[in-house]
């Protein structure tokens, strides 16, 4: 079986590739719903797209009025989303290259991390967690993935993979409010037959 991320010569830009015109990730849209039904204005408020690839979570917060922080460790992905974005949305994107291990986190309403966290060196994990959650305002949101121990992956020691009652202590500060373990044969974006242990978290800070 080949896995994508860890062969040698693996560029993201290949990920990018793959899964251009690829629509927002759910767990993002069902957190943008529960904002939308607090009445809020989304002009106001500050996303961060943590491990933001080629932006296509970015793209959607932008749409929606968010100002957006966009993080991530590959140039490529950034100059993507520089390429693509429209003249209007300038003003409210901040493009940050920077790793997780390296990362400060303006406060915000919203941090989002589309499988990117478990592409976290594990020894900096709860180091980049406190980040998060320090970053995360009282009322804000977390959205984001985290992988399982029985994903095909994990063996790999440079990525970092959680047990539920990790995951769930994780979120003492927060109402967790969506909470899905998907643990299944799938697919990889580049069509290579992979293993998911995917849990999808929503949780609003307390
Ligand atoms: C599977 S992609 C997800 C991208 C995007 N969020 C999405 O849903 O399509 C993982 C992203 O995490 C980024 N990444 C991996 N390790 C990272 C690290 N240590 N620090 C910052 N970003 C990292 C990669 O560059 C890549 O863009």
């Amino acid at each position: 079986m080949t896995e994508i991320f860890h062969k040698d010569d693996f560029k993201w830009s290949e990920y990018y590739t793959a899964i251009k015109g690829s629509p927002p990730r759910e767990t993002l849209i069902s957190a943008l719903e529960l904002f939308d039904k607090e009445n809020i204005v989304s002009e106001k408020l500050l996303a961060i797209d943590l491990g933001c690839g080629s932006g296509r979570d970015t793209f959607e917060l932008l749409k929606r009025g968010w100002n957006v922080f966009a993080i991530d460790k590959e140039q490529s992905g950034i100059d993507i989303i520089i390429g693509a974005l429209p003249p209007e949305f300038r003003n409210k994107l901040t493009l940050v290259v920077s790793s997780f291990e390296k990362i400060n986190l303006p406060p915000a309403d919203l941090v989002n991390a589309s499988y990117s966290l478990p592409f976290c060196l594990p020894e900096h994990f709860d180091e980049l967690w406190m980040k998060i959650e320090n970053s995360v305002l009282s009322g804000g949101r977390f959205s984001g993935v985290f992988f399982g121990l029985n994903d095909d992956w994990s063996k790999f020691s440079d990525m970092t993979f959680l047990e539920k009652n990790k995951i769930n202590g994780m979120f003492n500060n927060f109402t967790i409010e969506y909470f899905n373990e998907k643990d299944e044969d799938g697919e990889t974006s580049t069509g290579e037959k992979k293993h998911w242990h995917v849990y999808s978290v929503i949780a609003k800070k307390k």
